[in-house]
């Protein structure tokens, strides 16, 4: 029985030696230690021997097998050295070879002027504000002093999710919840998407953007509405650009007024971009009404401020000379590429 055992031990470290893979190797293993390898049936035969024989053969079966499983162990740690080694040396990357080039796309013009908008208010101290797209009819209308029969609320120009619940047809909303969450001084812009029931044409979309402004101070006057805005518009569109004030009605603003800039093509001759007028209609703007102050619970004996309102895709049709609203969705690469 020794000696088979013996035999056993030496044609399996010689068949260790020779294996050339970590599969052979399990194979040797399987030959000799696995479940009916050779080592483990002479374990499982041992009932058949004396009660003194079978501590001395049991120890020696056990110590081969120590043996043998030390040594495959050491063999499966050089093969797996050895494909790290190989790995290494085949798989060496050519950091001279030309890369494969990433398209890298353009910012949206519209994306662009609000970036350009943002920075220059940022730069007079403004903050960027936001709010809810879908909104709250109180904060889109009522809370503007925009009564119930007012045309802007009508189902023809508003899209309604309940009675008291549209898309925002305006940013003007977000005035209403700064004010009723931050204490004077305000000075915030916010831009964002706005819904209108409107239907696609040139000069149309039933989803745009927009950018509010809104300033609330002591002694805010109509001065400094001018003078931000006439500020603004030299930044935005180039510092040649005049502005002048039209009287209008808003019903959040009294007094209210458009603004128009000098057209920065012809500098206020007449051309196409003007449609030969000379002036481009920027914005809507005034000083806040003092319901809307108190609607949002600011004193209006102790405070004023103005407030403005734009369309971003008018301002980027006029500054790039896009002459169809309908280019800046359709996503195609070959216009978008321009900007
Ligand atoms: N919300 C107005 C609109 O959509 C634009 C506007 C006009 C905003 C006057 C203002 C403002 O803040 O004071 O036509």
């Amino acid at each position: 029985m020794q000696e088979k055992i013996a035999n056993i031990k030496t044609k399996a470290l010689e068949e260790i030696n020779n294996a050339n893979n970590a599969k052979e190797l399990d194979e040797v293993r399987v030959k000799y230690l696995g479940k009916k390898g050779e080592l483990t049936l002479i374990l499982r035969s041992m009932g058949g021997l004396s009660p003194e024989e079978r501590p001395i053969i049991g120890s020696l079966v056990n110590a081969v097998r120590d043996e043998l499983e030390e040594k495959i162990k050491q063999g499966e740690n050089r093969f797996a050295e050895l494909e790290i080694q190989s790995k290494l040396e085949n798989e060496n990357i050519d950091v001279t070879m030309p890369s494969k080039k990433t398209q890298l796309g353009s910012i949206h013009p519209i994306t662009q002027i609000i970036k350009d908008v943002e920075e220059i208010f940022i730069g007079m101290g403004y903050e960027i504000a936001d709010g809810p797209e879908v909104e709250l009819a109180i904060y889109n209308f009522d809370k503007l002093n925009t009564p119930p029969d007012h045309p802007a609320r009508d189902v023809q120009d508003t899209f309604y999710i309940t009675d008291d619940i549209v898309l925002r047809s305006q940013t003007s909303p977000v005035q209403a919840r700064v004010m009723e969450t931050q204490k004077p001084p305000i000075k915030i812009i916010c831009p964002g998407t706005v819904y209108r029931s409107d239907s696609v044409d040139a000069t149309h979309s039933p989803v745009f953007h927009q950018i509010e402004g809104l300033v609330i101070d002591k002694n805010i006057s109509m001065a400094d509405l001018k003078g931000t805005l006439a500020m603004f518009a030299k930044k935005c569109l180039g510092e040649k650009t005049e502005i002048r004030f039209r009287p209008h009605h808003f019903p959040f603003t009294e007094p209210s007024a458009e603004a128009d800039v000098s057209c920065f093509v012809c500098g206020g001759k007449g051309c196409k971009v003007c449609k030969g007028e000379g002036w481009i209609e920027l914005l809507g703007c005034g000083m806040v009404h003092p319901n809307v102050l108190k609607n949002c619970g600011i004193d209006p004996e102790e405070y004023s401020g103005f407030a403005f309102g734009f369309g971003v895709e008018r301002i980027a049709m006029a500054k790039f000379g896009i002459d169809d609203m309908r280019l800046l969705y359709e996503n195609d690469i070959r216009f978008l590429k321009q900007f």
